[in-house]
């Protein structure tokens, strides 16, 4: 075993209280409650410290794409500490995993994205597109081309510029700094923003304010770069109006503005797709952010994936500094790469885009049958990236106020009965393992419908509490 200290659940939980400080802690529930410790898992199960069971509707954190636990994932991880456990891959040094892993993924990115830079994760590869996007405009004699547009409910990761393109207002505290050249422009949640129009006015409304942006900024010759994820995550699992993400790419196509498609979700088969930016949103961006699903979250890695045109300018003779002035010690770490390959060639041989593209579907139709149930406001997302927002008023979308801690309740009465989804205030998400059944499916809808009516009882208690009758 490889546990050094007791692995009794409350000495594990003690220790972790102590001295482990949780990526978004919240201090004062975290104090009294702490963390619960997970001890193994495989497929889409977990099982915690006491062996109790759940299916992680989570994935893990959107990654556990091809599920947890497998022995070929293991062998080929193993295999490759033995033959190479680390090696430089600075300057003129490489090693064979990211040589085949850089040609794979080339092969596999639609259009001319045909380099790759390797990251740790997805807030590193955003980082290095955000740097690439002002590296290129400066090397192309354009250094005026510096502004950046994201949009409120983004999440692009922690790193200063990657959670400065973010556009979540929780990460976006006053506490701390962000870049003052980054300009958010509304989110594409219809439900919550949409004030009645249909979806096509919705997302002509929405690119008349990306056009109106850029104008305000100067004209495209101060816009550096466009970063959106295909369908947000993080900040809602919010699909776009249909088209609107096209027309803002050819507006940035025909501006020489970089299109950035931050897919580190998107990508490795969540949407059915190995990208989905061109098969499913008809964009061919000059970027393309990976992570998570690329290694299945066996180990940390991230890829910038971008275009001929890019590379070329940044590599032409007498321009620019003439070399790359970035770069990590573990970018495209030998054994994250052998990991990702391996993963790859999991998700080809086993047909498992296929099954989400059969089981996606399904999915969002068995969740659908829940919007009958109290408080369930929206059900959305697209095949394994889908969230369910509560309100405490289906008809008028009134929400519950912060206190009532509404995903949180249905997520806890979830925990109890073997399931986790991820609370993220008034929502649940869920992105499963891509090799989730049917039945698994079934478990997860079943499990969601008991699970409601008792938290709306709790927070309609708690309700009559902070509103005590006149
Ligand atoms: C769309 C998106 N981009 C970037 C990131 C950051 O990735 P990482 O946490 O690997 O740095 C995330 C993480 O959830 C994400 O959802």
């Amino acid at each position: 075993m490889p546990f050094y200290m007791s692995p009794e659940t409350p000495a594990v939980v003690e220790r972790d209280k102590r001295h482990h400080l949780h990526p978004y802690q919240v201090f004062e529930s975290f104090a009294a409650d702490g963390a619960l410790p997970i001890a193994s898992g495989e497929g889409a199960y977990i099982t915690d410290t006491d062996g109790k069971r759940y299916i992680d509707a989570v994935g893990g954190l959107w990654c556990t794409n091809i599920g947890l636990g497998r022995e070929d994932m293991v062998e080929a991880i193993a295999d490759q500490v033995r033959m190479l456990a680390y090696s430089n891959p600075f300057v003129d040094m490489t090693h064979v995993p990211a040589a085949d892993l850089a040609t794979k993924l080339a092969e596999l990115a639609p259009g001319d994205l045909n380099h790759v830079f390797f990251s740790t994760g997805g807030s590193t590869a955003n980082d290095m597109a955000y740097r690439l996007a002002q590296f290129y405009h400066a090397i192309n004699g354009r250094p005026e081309k510096r502004h950046v547009i994201s949009r409120v409910d983004a999440y692009h990761g922690q790193t200063y510029a990657s959670v400065s393109i973010g556009g979540k207002p929780g990460d976006r505290v006053e506490e701390l700094e962000f870049l003052d050249n980054v300009h958010l422009l509304s989110s594409p949640n219809i439900y919550r923003y949409g004030g009645g129009l249909s979806e096509e006015a919705f997302g002509d409304k929405l690119h008349a304010e990306f056009v109106e942006k850029v104008a305000e900024l100067g004209g495209p010759e101060y816009v550096s770069a466009f970063f959106a994820e295909p369908i947000m995550g993080s900040g809602g699992v919010v699909p776009p109006p249909a088209n609107y993400l096209a027309r803002i790419w050819e507006f940035c196509r025909d501006n020489d503005i970089i299109y950035v498609s931050d897919e580190v979700v998107t990508g490795f088969g969540r949407l059915g797709e190995w990208f989905s930016s061109e098969t499913i949103f008809g964009i061919q961006p000059d970027i393309i952010t990976a992570a998570k699903g690329l290694t299945s979250g066996y180990l940390p890695l991230g890829a910038v994936i971008f275009s001929d045109r890019i590379f070329d300018v940044i590599s032409a003779a007498g321009q620019g500094p003439g070399y790359f002035p970035m770069g990590y010690t573990y970018g495209g770490h030998p054994v994250s790469c052998a990991a990702a390959l391996k993963n790859i060639e999991i998700l080809e041989d086993e047909g498992i885009l296929e099954h989400v593209r059969d089981i996606g579907p399904y999915f969002m139709e068995q969740l659908n049958s829940l919007r009958e149930l109290p408080m369930v406001g929206d059900v959305r997302g697209s095949h394994l990236m889908v969230c369910i927002e509560f309100v405490r008023d289906t008809a008028t979308g009134e929400e519950y106020p912060y206190q009532v801690d509404i995903g949180k309740r249905v997520s806890n009465e979830c925990d109890a009965r073997g399931l986790i989804v991820r609370p993220v205030e008034n929502l649940n998400i869920m992105s499963p393992p891509l090799i989730i059944t049917r039945e698994q499916v079934d478990f997860i809808v079943a499990t969601l419908r008991e699970a409601i009516p008792p938290a709306y009882a709790e927070a309609e208690k708690m309700m009559a509490d902070l509103e005590p009758a006149h």
